[in-house]
């Protein structure tokens, strides 16, 4: 057993598993890894108290957990997290993308839900050591990463609601994730929410906190009930204002070419700030692009859908990349609230490198409406991947 110390008191002792899944099966997994489905044989585990801190570093074999049912998270749900991902690199080598940026994130997601802060360099400490120690489970090939899921629960036993529990567990697991599109990519339709709002102001919109996702689930339901893939939230005041999308934050590009501009919704606090939605923006305004931060309404989601003004809309995170933004189905261009808006997945491939058209609207009968065309970035390295993310412009393909 050897110790690790990321430089602060936090330090973390190696427990090497015994029981570690054969090369062979591993390799299968990694042949066609299922987002969040199959776990590495080791994750990290360390502990805070009121008295004595952070201590209690831990590199583990892989397993459940025992809780005592007065636990207080299961309670009242006192639980953040963070989802980002390592890749392998040409030459083998892996690699993290902006592990900082996560990290502060997750310290921001503790301080409103007044948790303890684990130290940045704890944070990355943790991931440098278990990916370290099953870097065999980093896949190889286009699209493919690690998922790293680090989170934190309230471990103190008790019903009582007078304070922050005085005790936490943080935890890191890791996941293989495939090419999110197998088969080319395709337009998603989206449900835009009109019975359940996901965030409210003062609330904890911006914070990676469980509870954000538990309350989504009725609106993803209801995406599925109706024939959607996804569920676009509007904020909770006007119920105007589009905000994101299930695990996603949303772009617009309106205009081809020098005049493209890239929109997307601001902070407002009521939604996640995306540690890929920064790095887009950055690229972006890198690249000479027009970026704007600031209010969409739904309305004029559907209206730009119908008079072609909108290019593209395209939703992104870590954890997946999809163009979505449905717009068209039933009834006029755009999304409608509480209504199924369904693009038909009709994929027109561009030049390698450059924007893709991936799908187009289906005009409605007789409507004479609208095209709207749907783009996505891919990297020549892979969709889906946050690395190498690329800006270049193609035109719309003629009607
Ligand atoms: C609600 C929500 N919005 C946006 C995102 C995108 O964030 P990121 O780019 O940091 O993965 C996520 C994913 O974590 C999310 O869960």
């Amino acid at each position: 057993m050897t110790t690790i110390s990321p430089g602060t008191e936090v330090t973390f002792d190696i427990h090497v598993s015994d029981h570690r899944v054969p090369d062979a099966e591993r390799a299968q997994i990694l042949a066609a890894p299922k987002f969040g489905s199959v776990f590495t044989d080791h994750m990290v585990t360390l502990r805070w108290t009121a008295e004595r801190g952070w201590h209690g570093g831990k590199l583990e074999p892989y397993g459940p957990f025992t809780l005592d049912p007065a636990t207080q998270v299961f309670h009242y749900a006192q639980e953040i997290f963070e989802g980002l991902k390592s890749y392998r690199q040409t030459g083998g080598s892996v690699a993290g993308f902006r592990l900082r940026a996560n990290a502060a994130r997750f310290n921001s997601s503790a301080r409103r839900m007044a948790m303890p802060e684990l130290p940045e360099d704890a944070f990355i400490r943790a991931i440098e050591v278990l990916v370290t120690q099953d870097r065999q489970w980093v896949p190889d090939g286009e699209g493919r990463s690690l998922y790293l899921r680090p989170f934190m629960i309230a471990t103190q036993v008790g019903l009582g609601i007078n304070q922050p529990s005085q005790a936490y567990l943080f935890a890191l697991i890791a996941s293989p994730a495939g090419a999110y599109f197998t088969g080319g990519i395709k337009p998603v339709s989206v449900w835009l929410s009109q019975e359940y709002t996901r965030a409210a102001p003062g609330g904890t919109g911006e914070t990676k906190c469980g509870g954000n996702y538990a309350g989504s689930f009725a609106g993803q339901q209801q995406a599925l009930n109706n024939g959607c893939d996804q569920v676009v939230w509007l904020d909770a005041t006007e119920r105007r204002w589009v905000e994101e999308m299930g695990g996603m934050n949303l772009f617009f590009v309106y205009g081809t070419g020098q005049d493209a501009r890239i929109m997307t919704p601001a902070l407002t606090g009521t939604l996640l700030p995306g540690v890929t939605r920064d790095s887009l923006l950055t690229l972006g305004r890198d690249l000479g692009y027009q970026v704007e931060e600031g209010k969409i309404s739904a309305e004029d989601w559907r209206a730009r859908g119908g008079d072609g003004a909108r290019a593209e809309g395209l939703a992104r995170g870590a954890a997946r990349a999809r163009p979505p933004a449905g717009a068209g189905g039933s009834g006029p261009p755009g999304p409608r609230r509480g209504r199924r808006t369904c693009v038909s997945p009709s994929p027109k491939m561009g030049a390698p490198g450059g924007w893709r058209p991936v799908g187009r609207r289906a005009p409605r009968a007789g409507s004479g409406r609208g095209r709207s065309f749907f783009f996505f970035t891919k990297s020549p390295t892979g969709a889906g991947r946050n690395t190498n993310i690329s800006f270049k412009k193609t035109t719309a393909p003629a009607e």
